[in-house]
């Protein structure tokens, strides 16, 4: 049966035949054993609805097995035959073109070049899943095929409860991932109703069908990196030379070294596992490879003196890199950690002083003193770190819970206050202020035709936009204009693509809008194919996440979570094609709301009218909302927007002066 025919099936009519483990394929970790005798009878029974009574017997004990062996049952027997990956929109059998487009996003997600575990259906994250099962993937796409312009399919965690009549403005999907009553959203819930089969984590953009592979990760920390330089080096001064010292070289902290590379810094990156490291290294994400830490001094010292742009991996733990260049007097302008302190006690953290292989063993069989062992170093980490900030490093956290594990090590981290910490997250000091209050944030696009030559026609629209909206930009945000227009222009050059042909692009209000506009444009002329665009969730408005994407609110309503809300439900009836709505992703299930957005662009007046009044509202919403919390580079923004758009009306805040509130009898 050809691909068409087995997406149109479904559900398939004859029971399939058990599949071998490919050989080759990276296996999602064994989830926890959590669930009771009763409850993995239950999550047996809620797996068999989807298939017909004469099967049941068999597949029951499959279905057990996979539970028992995996702790999640992911009916790998039901996983199609044909190679997923993003095909041209046209090789997706479909009734309506929208419903052709989520397809290609889908399929684009669960790539095994793109995806991390693809036979469990999880895209990044080690836990951000697109589906639960492959039954759900079977369905959906069944759906999508049958779609009409007027259905919307409602996707709850990753199962499609069908197709409603709607109307041609409606989203055509409509998907919410671990949506939970709050008071059973701690991790363990995750663990116990992800195994019962009737929730998922979504991470970001996994779940929302609009992850693009490593580039997007790339780009966020190019930005991060050249900024934070920005506030530390001198007008003109370049950060050649100058030395960025960070960890981790895995699946987002890789990309570290290539942000250094172009943000022309040298770049060491320690990595305590000498795999992680290679595979960085042959793929090219790294220049040089270390593996002691003399010679890393000597290397280090030639690329200052000659003012290198050059990333070195370091096989070791960073806290030996920070002490040596203590010992050494090397001065070190940039810090950050991107181990992954989210998961302090299975491995996200090693300690230092003792080898990969023994720190693993003591995970394994004596994990007591394998995290005595971790706070140990988490508090010589703080230490040393101090000791650099004293003579001038500039050091923030990468969202990645140094800080708070460190804190709660017993690490010197806290500021005088003893409640926040001694040293900003990089949003707090950085994107917060100098992107997301603006409006820029990670918007992204994909061209469906699947050609090059479509990316390259919508990289030079998106340059040549940027460049005419540069000449009239107020200098608050020609610095940030400056640098989109420089990543446009290199990106092709930076050979980011991995699966579809996708790009993301750093911009605000008006530029995401002007862009898609001019490609909407180009589309309608048959320059190129249709494109679909969307964002990371990582942005102005779509994400409530207090330690990250919020935390550079201060008026208390970081822990609320009104705005991710209004921002799906704003974008589903202003032309979203499809909109998302998330419970965790990045820092954990409980811990975050997250929402986002595909809209496919097909060169008609309805897609120019839709995405005018959905980009609109998907940034300006975040802006307010941050200007309301006092931001003022929000405040700004927003009242530049509402000069030149009569409909706006924000209500803004007025400021206290703070004798006022001293005076006041607390
Ligand atoms: N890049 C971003 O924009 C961003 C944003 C927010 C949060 N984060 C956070 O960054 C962290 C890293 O993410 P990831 O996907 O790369 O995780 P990952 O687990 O794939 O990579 C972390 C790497 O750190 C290494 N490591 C651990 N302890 C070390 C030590 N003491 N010295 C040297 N290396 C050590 C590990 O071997 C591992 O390869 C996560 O906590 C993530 O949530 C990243």
């Amino acid at each position: 049966m050809n691909f068409q025919d087995q997406i149109k099936q479904g559900i398939p009519a004859e029971l399939p035949a058990v599949k071998p483990y490919p050989a080759d394929a990276n296996r999602a970790p064994k989830r926890k054993d959590i669930l009771t005798k009763v409850e993995k009878q239950l999550a047996v029974r809620n797996a068999l609805r989807y298939f017909p009574k004469a099967w049941h017997a068999e597949l029951a004990l499959e279905f057990a097995r996979e539970l028992n062996d995996f702790g999640r049952i992911y009916m790998y027997r039901f996983k199609p035959d044909f190679a997923i990956k993003a095909r041209p929109i046209s090789d997706y059998p479909a009734k309506c073109q929208q419903a052709a487009a989520i397809m290609l996003m889908i399929d684009n997600n669960l790539d095994p070049a793109v995806a991390q575990h693809p036979e469990e259906l999880i895209t990044y994250g080690g836990n951000g899943a697109v589906f639960q099962n492959w039954a759900q993937y079977r369905l959906t796409m069944k759906y999508l095929s049958e779609m009409l312009d007027d259905q919307t399919l409602h996707m709850y965690s990753g199962h499609p409860m069908g197709l409603f009549p709607s109307s041609v403005e409606a989203p055509r999907v409509v998907v919410t991932n671990g949506m939970m009553i709050p008071n059973y959203s701690k991790p363990d819930d995750w663990e116990r109703f992800n195994a019962l089969g009737v929730t998922q984590y979504g991470q970001m953009t996994a779940g929302s069908f609009m992850y693009i592979g490593p580039q997007g990760i790339v780009h966020g920390t190019t930005i991060t990196v050249m900024n934070a330089f920005r506030k530390v080096l001198q007008k003109g001064d370049t950060p050649h030379g100058k030395i960025f010292l960070t960890a981790g070289l895995g699946g987002m902290s890789g990309a570290q070294p290539k942000a250094g590379n172009i943000a022309n810094c040298i770049t060491v990156c320690a990595e305590v596992n000498a795999k992680a490291a290679t595979k960085r290294h042959q793929q090219g994400w790294v220049d040089e490879l270390v593996d002691n830490i003399d010679a890393l001094i000597a290397r280090v010292k030639v690329a200052q003196a000659e003012a290198e742009v050059v990333s070195i991996a370091y096989i070791g733990n960073v806290v030996d890199v920070w002490e040596a260049f203590d010992a050494e007097d090397i001065f070190v302008h940039l810090g950050s950690d991107q181990t992954s302190l989210h998961n302090p006690w299975s491995g996200g953290y090693y300690p230092v002083g003792i080898s990969y292989d023994e720190a693993n063993r003591l995970i394994r069989e004596e994990p007591e003193l394998f995290r005595a062992k971790v706070q140990d170093t988490l508090k010589r980490h703080a230490a040393i770190v101090n000791k650099h900030t004293a003579k001038g490093t500039y050091f923030f956290d990468y969202g990645n819970a140094f800080l708070l594990e460190a804190s709660r090590a017993g690490g010197d981290v806290m500021a005088q206050n003893g409640i926040d910490f001694k040293y900003p997250s990089y949003v707090q000091d950085i994107l917060g202020p100098m992107c997301f209050d603006y409006g820029f944030g990670p918007f992204r696009w994909v061209c469906t035709s699947g050609k090059a030559e479509d990316l390259d026609k919508t990289d030079a629209i998106a340059a040549a936009v940027l460049q005419r909206l540069m000449l009239e930009a107020p200098e608050e945000i020609q610095q940030q204009m400056q640098d989109n227009i420089t990543w446009i222009l290199d990106a092709k050059q930076n050979k980011l693509v991995v699966g579809s042909q996708a790009r993301i692009l750093y911009a605000d209000a008006e530029g995401r809008a002007e862009i898609a506009a001019a490609f909407n444009a180009a589309i309608a002329r048959g320059e190129i194919g249709p494109v679909v665009l969307g964002r990371d969730h990582h942005d102005v408005s779509g994400t409530d996440s207090p330690f990250r994407e919020t935390s550079n609110i201060y008026d208390g309503s970081r822990f609320t979570a009104d705005m991710a809300i209004h921002n799906v439900i704003g974008d589903s009836f202003r032309g979203a094609t499809w909109v998302s709505i998330h419970n965790g992703g990045g820092v954990g299930w409980g811990e975050v709301m997250n929402g986002g957005f595909g809209m496919l662009l097909d060169g008609s007046a309805e897609a120019d009218r839709r995405l005018k009044s959905m980009l609109f509202f998907d940034v300006n919403n975040g802006i307010a909302r941050r200007s309301w919390a006092r931001n003022s580079e929000a405040d700004f923004a927003i009242k530049r927007e509402m000069a030149r758009t009569p409909k706006l009306q924000v209500t803004l805040a007025n400021r206290v002066d703070d004798e006022i509130l001293a005076q006041l009898p607390f």
